[in-house]
């Protein structure tokens, strides 16, 4: 029987199969709005049957978008967009995930296909808000925030969070990853604060405990955590902080940690491969005794109906390889003799033979 294909529950829900959609920037919204695009997008995942569609990271705060073109969660009209969205993947018989995200230092940046950088304020950018004032590679420096606006995120993200179950969101995804504002609160070599948001391990991870503390306050809904499980460097975030703080996330009501890596230094050495980012999600599972999701060049069945089989993650996150194919996990249950659910409008392409 395949692992990949069986149902998983979280905090009391139940999600299809295994095979989940990595949460992906479309950089095509207008003032925070999802639109046709982003209901194409994620429904086209949904009818490909997958368990899970997470979407985009989703700025809890207008400044916290990476790019103008993001997608919000921080007004009415957002919240609104995204209901038809949620109830469309719902009604596949997929459950639905908002990543919900800071950009930091990182925001006001170009959507890839129209340059690099900062986008300036004439065009349509702002003065993007960071832990401290060091650019990430060619961005625009940021503003610090100060330690009240600091103490003000975790609410920000709360309210956030409920607009986001208010509109129909099975599960919440804390973007706590890939060099956006929280994990540059974690890393020593972003964090240069000497307020009670910087120094040592405590310092650095106030901000994301705080967050998780808001956020479960507001909702019974299963939380996620994405973490850079490590800098890739010398001097910043560890593997060993990541295990650290995700046993504190878990105190505080995190239910499963979708461990990533890298993203708060510019071109650092990663030996990227197949299914380099596993033995990460293997150690934080290992250690923590909570759930994990793999991600990072999973594209085989096979692959990742390993990953899981062997007790390397409780699930995999896909991203380039459903771009490519998003039916993919149509197609690999039938590489691997496994049942999925398939529309009923497709039910007569069922057979590959
Ligand atoms: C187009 C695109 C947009 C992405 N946007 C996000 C994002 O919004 N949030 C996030 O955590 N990761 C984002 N990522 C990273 C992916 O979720 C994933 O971690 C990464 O692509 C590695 O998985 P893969 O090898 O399956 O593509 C993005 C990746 C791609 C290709």
């Amino acid at each position: 029987m395949s692992r990949l294909f069986s149902p998983i529950t979280v905090r009391g829900l139940t999600l299809p199969n295994r095979a989940w959609v990595s949460p992906m920037c479309q950089y095509s919204a207008t003032d925070g709005v999802p639109d046709d695009w982003h209901l194409v997008h994620l429904g086209q995942f949904a009818t490909g049957g997958a368990g899970l569609v997470m979407t985009e990271a989703t700025a809890a705060v207008p400044e916290g978008r990476i790019s103008p073109q993001d997608t919000g969660i921080w007004n009415d009209t957002q919240a609104e967009a995204w209901r038809r969205i949620a109830a469309f993947v719902r009604r596949q018989g997929t459950a639905i995930g908002m990543q919900l995200g800071h950009a930091g230092r990182k925001g006001s940046a170009q959507r890839p296909w129209e340059g690099s950088g900062s986008v300036p304020a004439s065009e349509g950018g702002w003065q993007s808000v960071g832990a401290d004032a060091q650019p990430f590679g060619a961005y625009a420096p940021a503003r610090p925030l100060t330690t009240d606006e600091v103490s003000a995120l975790p609410e920000a993200f709360a309210e956030a969070a409920r607009r986001a179950v208010g509109a129909g969101f099975d599960l919440l995804e804390l973007h706590f990853a890939h060099g956006y504002l929280v994990h540059q609160f974690l890393s020593p070599l972003s964090n240069t604060r000497t307020d009670r948001y910087g120094g040592d391990f405590d310092g650095r991870t106030r901000l994301a405990l705080e967050i998780a503390d808001a956020v479960r306050a507001t909702t019974d809904v299963p939380l996620f955590a994405r973490l850079s499980a490590t800098d890739w460097t010398d001097d910043g975030w560890t593997l060993d902080e990541s295990v650290r703080l995700a046993k504190l996330l878990a105190e505080r009501g995190i239910d499963l940690i979708d461990t990533s890596s890298g993203g708060n230094v510019p071109n650092p050495d990663i030996p990227v491969g197949p299914g380099y980012q596993v033995p990460f999600a293997e150690r934080i599972r290992t250690e923590t005794g909570l759930p994990t999701g793999a991600v990072g060049m999973i594209t085989n069945p096979q692959q990742a109906e390993d990953i899981i089989a062997d007790g390397e993650a409780d699930a995999v996150f896909l991203a380039r390889a459903l771009l490519r194919d998003p039916h993919w996990p149509l197609r690999a249950a039938n590489t691997l003799g496994a049942d999925v659910r398939w529309p009923d409008q497709y039910a007569r392409a069922k057979s590959w033979h």
